[in-house]
């Protein structure tokens, strides 16, 4: 029988990869929904790198070898589209965006949004970076006098949301733009609702998420619209960049229509605010855990000339970038990421037929005990003197699809750590047992980060 008539008569099971039955399934109906990242782990533990889950039509699968992972994320990348619950969810917000896209339209769309994210241009959005940071640690750590406990996800996710804002629209922050953000991330929290329906609801079914989402969109859009005119109405101040020197103006200057404006705008909040405040809500719990660790940050901080640059860390400041590298392999925010075969192909050793879905879970490949010795424990000099790609690590995803913003992200961490390091000492609380990670857009600590903030004796709280 050829190849192509063995896949055509094959059913879900026909894979031959073990996996938890549909009674599993049922039986573990609830704990899926509360603890995702858990139910993923369980199931790798016991069904081994690749498991299989029981759906109708062609077969879900969990890839957990890093050669898998490698081969659907990047080796034949052109082959594994984003056609997922996961993506379709997010579009029903971005609409084709560049994180959701799996439209031909999407290399253009990466190659027309890079120049926004080069080095000479995030070199400039440092300052907006640390304004954002400043603007933050002031208003919230200000007011703090002596130890004080704070929760720093709350601050992080205001850092967060506020850098995204002034890197994409610098010039209009206040009003319209903040609106935007806000609405935006509420938009976030209705796609996290719609990923995780078991079961697939209509688009147009007048479902209590489906209308709040509906009327978040036409709000968003509305906004969106409004900040595009008015920028362009104003633009031409400058040959170089007529539309402004921020995000937004070099989206408009890239020759995009209004709508694939918005589509990546509403993309960029979306990617860009929620991640980047997990990532430094964790690493700021794993460094009131280690006071050494925090030591070594402050110290390598003050012997920094000057205001901490956004790129350039691993040479300018190796011990706070590799402590940053290493928080975001326990705690990476974007925990799951997902493709669709589009023709039949091979992984871990099976035929797959297309339709074939793949899931991957940086979170998992990241405690791989065969790839990261003592895998749970914090080390930072794991790093130390790493080079750019490091196997079996993927905070920001492998291949085409990787993160455009990794660098900013990376940026933003260390620029916000010496932020709040320079000026305060971290430590947990008292009968101190960490947050248990919620699995949303990014991976948050439920609850929050409950964290004593000491200000230090440097005048510059
Ligand atoms: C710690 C922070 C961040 C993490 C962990 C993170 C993680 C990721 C991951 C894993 C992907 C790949 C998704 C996939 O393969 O399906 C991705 C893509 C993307 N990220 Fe990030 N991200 C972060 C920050 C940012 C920021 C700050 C921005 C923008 C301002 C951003 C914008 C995007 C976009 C637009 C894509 C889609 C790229 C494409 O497919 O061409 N991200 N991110």
């Amino acid at each position: 029988m050829s190849t192509s008539t063995r896949l055509q008569a094959m059913k879900p099971t026909d894979v031959g990869v073990p996996g938890p039955t549909s009674w599993d399934m049922a039986r573990a109906f609830r704990s899926v929904r509360a603890d995702p990242i858990s139910f993923l782990a369980d199931v790798a533990e016991q069904y081994g790198d690749l498991v299989s889950f029981p759906v109708p039509g062609p077969p879900a699968l969990l890839a957990n070898d890093p050669a898998d992972v490698r081969h659907v994320l990047q080796t034949s990348a052109r082959h594994w589209g984003k056609q997922t619950v996961q993506y379709a969810a997010l579009a029903r917000v971005t609409g084709p965006g560049l994180l959701a896209s799996s439209e031909p339209s999407w290399i253009e769309h990466r190659r027309l949004a890079a120049p926004a994210f080069h080095h000479e241009r995030l070199a400039a959005v440092g300052e907006q970076v640390r304004a954002a940071a400043d603007a933050a640690v002031v208003g919230r750590l200000g007011r703090v006098t002596s130890p004080e406990l704070v929760d720093v996800a709350a601050l992080t996710h205001r850092i967060g949301l506020d850098s995204v804002g002034r890197a994409l629209f610098s010039a209009d922050l206040s009003g319209q733009a903040q609106w935007l953000l806000d609405a935006t991330s509420e938009a976030a929290t209705l796609v996290v609702r719609l990923g995780r329906s078991v079961l697939p609801t209509a688009t147009w079914a007048p479902t209590p998420t489906n209308v709040r989402l509906r009327s978040t969109r036409r709000r968003l859009d509305a906004s969106c619209a409004d900040l595009v005119a008015q920028r362009r109405r104003r633009a031409g101040a400058s040959a170089a960049a007529p539309h402004g020197d921020d995000l937004l103006g070099l989206l408009l200057d890239s020759g995009l229509s209004d709508a694939e404006v918005r589509d990546e705008l509403v993309t960029m909040v979306i990617a860009g605010h929620e991640t980047v405040a997990a990532a430094l809500a964790w690493t700021l719990m794993l460094l009131a855990e280690d006071q050494p660790a925090q030591e070594r940050v402050r110290a390598e901080l003050a012997a920094h000339p000057g205001p901490v640059p956004l790129l350039g860390h691993r040479e300018s400041l190796p011990w706070t970038r590799a402590v940053v590298d290493e928080a975001l392999r326990l705690y990476p925010p974007a925990w799951v990421v997902s493709r669709r075969s589009t023709r039949a192909d091979v992984v871990g050793g099976r035929v797959v037929p297309p339709g074939t879905l793949v899931i991957v879970s940086p979170w998992l490949v990241h405690r791989r005990s065969d790839a990261w010795p003592d895998p749970s424990a914090f080390r930072p000099d794991r790093f130390l003197g790493a080079g750019a790609t490091v196997p079996a690590y993927l905070p920001f995803g492998q291949g085409p699809r990787l993160c455009i913003g990794r660098e900013f992200a990376l940026g933003e961490m260390v620029v916000v750590l010496s932020r709040v390091l320079t000026a305060y000492r971290l430590d947990v609380p008292p009968g101190w047992t960490r947050p248990v990670p919620e699995a949303k857009v990014a991976v948050h600590p439920r609850g929050g980060m409950p964290l004593v903030v000491t200000p230090l004796d440097t005048g510059r709280a």
